[in-house]
């Protein structure tokens, strides 16, 4: 059992954010109040088709701040894209940048400012406060509700060469400004929803139960867990309401809070051993593990699992269960081996899991036989 004091020393560390409709468009007045004459503005194709980055590149000319559009970068942002985008960075001569879209653009976004500042590859920054030189401005859109990117001093890249994430921890990575705005989740796809906000739910649960936890992250992971769970479903249910878009939005802003500062545990090291071999959705990833990792810490958390098994409801004997069922509501019903994992590979994704830094906060410390069998549960 954890021994927790509400007394230990903790640091609590958000960036500026403005929540409300419209927020996107407050983009071109706050690139001119950080100073930035060009702007790199990070996003991926998808965003770009459904006119977001369009109307963030209005409020910036409109503010009078020029900028170049970076877009070349996929689901699981690999080093070389960033590294790509660092070569534009510095060849447009820019002074900040805009990142709007989901996890990987703003991801990449993070690691396109500390590439640039350092002048070293991104892959050299893996680890916690290995940044030595602090990134350009920042300014985050989201455009899913979950990754929490714009809020978290959290940025995971792949290692193309490894095939795998790694996860770079640091406060220069934290936004100067995130400007969270409910129209843009209106287009998001049904999967896409559903796989982000058990990403949200991810957080919000791993960061309650972390070592790291404290009376600061509690209250923001316990508000985004009942956010999430009445939400989420009816978020999908009528994709074009606004308030039900922005109750997720919370959800995944108090999760972002909750776990940039409580850090996460077994299922996202999980998640990123599995995503940087399989080149798998994250949010997926996290939906197919949480069940399975939630039944083998139970032990070392019970108080704290029963509170999120309460709040996850659905009348079930264990907090798992009670995951377990949410995630089918969303219509997550796979298991590993329906997404190409094989036995074989379980050895080397724990591996990589064990070395993971999530797993240092873990509640129950995992060997790497524990954690290849929670890889066989899930299969
Ligand atoms: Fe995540």
């Amino acid at each position: 059992m954890i021994q927790r004091s509400q007394l230990d020393l903790r640091k609590f560390v958000a960036p500026e954010f403005i929540c409300g409709y419209g927020a996107l468009h407050l983009a071109g007045r706050y690139a001119r109040n950080f100073g930035m004459k060009q702007v790199l503005l990070v996003t991926d194709p998808g965003v770009r088709a459904a006119g977001w980055a369009g109307a963030v590149g209005e409020s910036l000319a409109e503010a009078g701040v020029s900028f170049t559009v970076f877009d070349s970068i996929s689901a699981n942002p690999r080093s070389r894209q960033v590294m790509a985008g660092t070569e534009a960075y510095l060849a447009e001569e820019c002074n900040g940048i805009v990142a709007v879209g989901g996890g990987s653009p703003m991801d990449c976004a993070k690691g396109i400012g500390i590439a640039s500042s350092s002048m070293r590859d991104i892959l050299t920054f893996e680890g916690v406060d290995r940044v030595p030189v602090p990134a350009p401005p920042l300014i985050c859109i989201p455009t899913t509700a979950g990754s929490s990117a714009d809020v978290s001093q959290f940025a995971i890249i792949t290692d193309e060469g490894r095939k795998r994430k790694i996860a770079i921890v640091s406060k220069t990575l934290v936004p100067d400004i995130s400007l969270l705005d409910p129209e843009p989740l209106t287009t998001m796809p049904r999967e896409l929803t559903a796989d982000t906000g058990m990403d949200t739910l991810s957080h919000a649960i791993e960061a309650y139960v972390s070592n790291a936890s404290s009376p600061m992250t509690d209250v923001h992971a316990l508000e985004a867990m009942r956010l999430a769970v009445s939400a989420l479903p009816a978020a999908m249910a009528e994709p074009e309401d606004l308030n039900l878009r922005f109750s997720t939005l919370l959800a995944s802003l108090h999760a972002g809070l909750a776990f940039s500062n409580a850090s996460l545990g077994a299922v996202h090291a999980m998640a990123h051993s599995l995503g940087g071999a399989y080149d798998l959705a994250h949010g997926r990833c996290n939906a197919l593990l949480l069940e399975h990792v939630m039944a083998a810490n139970y032990e070392a958390a019970s108080d704290r699992y029963d509170r999120i098994g309460a709040i996850l409801g659905q009348g079930r004997a264990t907090p798992a269960e009670g995951a377990a069922a949410f995630r089918k509501t969303l219509g997550i019903t796979g298991t590993l081996a329906g997404v190409g994992v094989r036995e074989d590979a379980l050895p080397a994704l724990a591996a990589a899991a064990h070395a993971d830094p999530c797993m240092v906060t873990n509640p129950r410390s995992l060997a790497c036989e524990d954690i290849e069998r929670i890889y066989g549960h899930a299969l």
